[in-house]
């Protein structure tokens, strides 16, 4: 089975933009997990938050990490939280290679400011909660990454051919 790759990295990283991108230069099908569990559930992803609770969207992408992991030729584009569970991360490595899109809050914090569909940002958006959120996940990020691409200040083309280059 050909293997997957998945994007991991804090919110507005880019993960969606590129994975769009090298899913076409690869010839690869595409994943956008939040717009699946979104589909799945019915709802946005605030409305999850809010009816469900956050540990429950935790299961909904456990769940289709582990679908994905099965039929393998993906680009993944992970929400920002997915490393955070180590049962997921065992199940991307397995299946595929990962790579950390690391960008600094500021840009992040340009990326999503005008964003209301993020409900851990919601009320918190600045840039030192970003920063603060961003330290406290940064262990899982790398511990999970096979390999790390910085973004700021690169183009979309940039970043994609650095991920090609280094898959490579
Ligand atoms: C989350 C990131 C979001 C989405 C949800 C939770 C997180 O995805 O899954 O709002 O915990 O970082 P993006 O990283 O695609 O914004």
């Amino acid at each position: 089975m050909a293997k997957n790759i998945f994007l991991i990295g804090f919110m507005g990283t880019g993960k969606s933009t590129i994975a769009k991108v090298l899913s076409k230069e690869c010839n690869m099908s595409l994943v956008e997990m939040d717009e699946r569990l979104v589909e799945e559930a019915g709802m946005s992803i605030n409305d999850i938050f809010e009816k469900y609770g956050e540990e429950h969207f935790r299961d909904m992408e456990t769940k289709l990490i582990m679908t994905i992991g099965k039929e393998g030729n993906s680009v993944v584009s992970c929400g920002g939280g997915v490393p955070m569970r180590e049962v997921n991360v065992e199940a991307m490595r397995e299946s595929g290679t990962v790579v950390y899109l690391q960008s600094s809050p500021q840009t992040i914090y340009e990326r999503v400011k005008d964003s209301t569909n993020r409900p851990l940002l919601n009320g918190n958006m600045n840039v030192e909660y970003i920063t603060k959120l961003m330290e406290a996940r940064r262990p899982k990020y790398e511990a999970a990454a096979d390999l790390t691409i910085i973004t700021d200040g690169k183009s979309r083309n940039e970043i994609c051919k650095e991920v090609i280059d280094k898959l490579n």
